[in-house]
């Protein structure tokens, strides 16, 4: 087994899952400021470490991805943070890519950037203890949309991504995210998931990159947020796994869905009713940010009082998604 096959399938298995807490300094701030906290670098450290610290993690989260700046802090007892993940045996993973950025000729579509002096940073993480790292492409269901070009522009930087990390040694997340936003419906999703995997698994092929050392991160194949017409939890199962089985070969270890914006409870639901449509290749686990980490940040509100109970809402959707596999 190679040092890329072993971490992704540690980072699938024993029914544990991927914790995202990987938010740019922007979306962090942001959602910060949502609960009434100031958005200071210190802040921000603090909640990570609210979520590192929470006890009993290690037993349903097998990596947790961060933000560089995260990745250089400290956690109170002097350790990083990816030094104090190793201490509790979680992977540290490391979002790469820089953002979605206005693709050239496609208006309302984006191009994920990040490519110019990665192998570089991958030495780099690497050398501070990162094992795994992260790369979004956002692709948007709409009128005509996605185009043709958007979709291929981004499979492309996904492809070289995952190429680069592997050639350093982190095994690559690699996350084409179609969005939940508009009236689309799920058979819309699910044409549109489809041809994005299609597309990205030709395109992982051309750039060499080896399948059992990746983890996929897709969307689930949802209904759009406005569509009028809301499919059963069933339903939303048979069309992610439909999408999955037409074109994620059995040589990619595993699955770990993003939530999306889904609610906490429905999210984990969907992952539950998948489980159910076995036997499947692969192994299907999480890798959600708000799904896990939305109750405990709404608990936690920056007041060190409710430490305890935030950490028990984190515990709480950690246990319930584990369950769920
Ligand atoms: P959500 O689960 O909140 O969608 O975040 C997952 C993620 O890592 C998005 O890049």
């Amino acid at each position: 087994m190679s040092a890329l096959n072993e971490i992704a399938r540690t980072l699938v298995s024993n029914r544990r899952g991927i914790l995202a807490a990987d938010e740019s300094i922007g979306t962090m701030s942001s959602r910060l400021e949502k609960v009434g906290v100031a958005a200071t670098e210190e802040n921000r450290r603090v909640y990570r470490e609210l979520i590192v610290t929470t006890p009993r993690l290690s037993e349903s989260i097998s990596g947790i991805i961060l933000a560089d700046e995260t990745f250089r802090q400290k956690v109170s007892n002097g350790r990083t943070f990816p030094e104090f993940l190793a201490d509790l045996g979680i992977l540290t993973g490391i979002k790469v890519d820089t953002g979605a950025k206005p693709l050239a000729g496609a208006p309302n579509e984006t191009i994920t950037e990040g490519l110019d002096g990665l192998r570089e940073r991958v030495k780099d993480y690497v050398r501070l203890g990162a094992t795994f790292a992260k790369w979004r492409a956002v692709i948007k269901i709409g009128d005509n949309l996605p185009s043709d070009r958007a979709v291929r522009a981004n499979v492309h930087a996904l492809a070289r991504y995952a190429g680069l990390c592997q050639e350093g040694g982190l095994v690559p997340i690699v996350e084409p995210e179609v969005l939940m936003d508009g009236a689309h419906s799920l058979a819309q999703c699910q044409k549109v998931t489809t041809a994005v995997l299609e597309s990205l698994f030709d395109e992982l092929d051309l750039m060499q990159v080896q399948l059992d050392g990746i983890v996929l991160k897709p969307n689930m194949v949802v209904a759009g947020t406005d569509s009028s017409e809301q499919p059963s939890v069933t339903d939303v199962a048979r069309a992610t796994v439909d999408a999955l089985r037409e074109t994620v070969p059995a040589s990619v270890p595993g699955i770990a869905f993003l939530s999306g914006g889904q609610s906490p409870e429905v999210a984990t639901k969907h992952l539950g009713a998948m489980q159910d449509l076995s036997p499947l290749p692969w192994e299907l686990t999480y890798s959600f940010g708000r799904a896990l980490v939305g109750p405990a940040l709404e608990t936690w509100r920056g007041d060190n009082a409710n430490w305890d109970a935030a950490q028990k809402a984190l515990s709480e959707r950690a246990i319930a998604n584990a369950a769920a596999r």
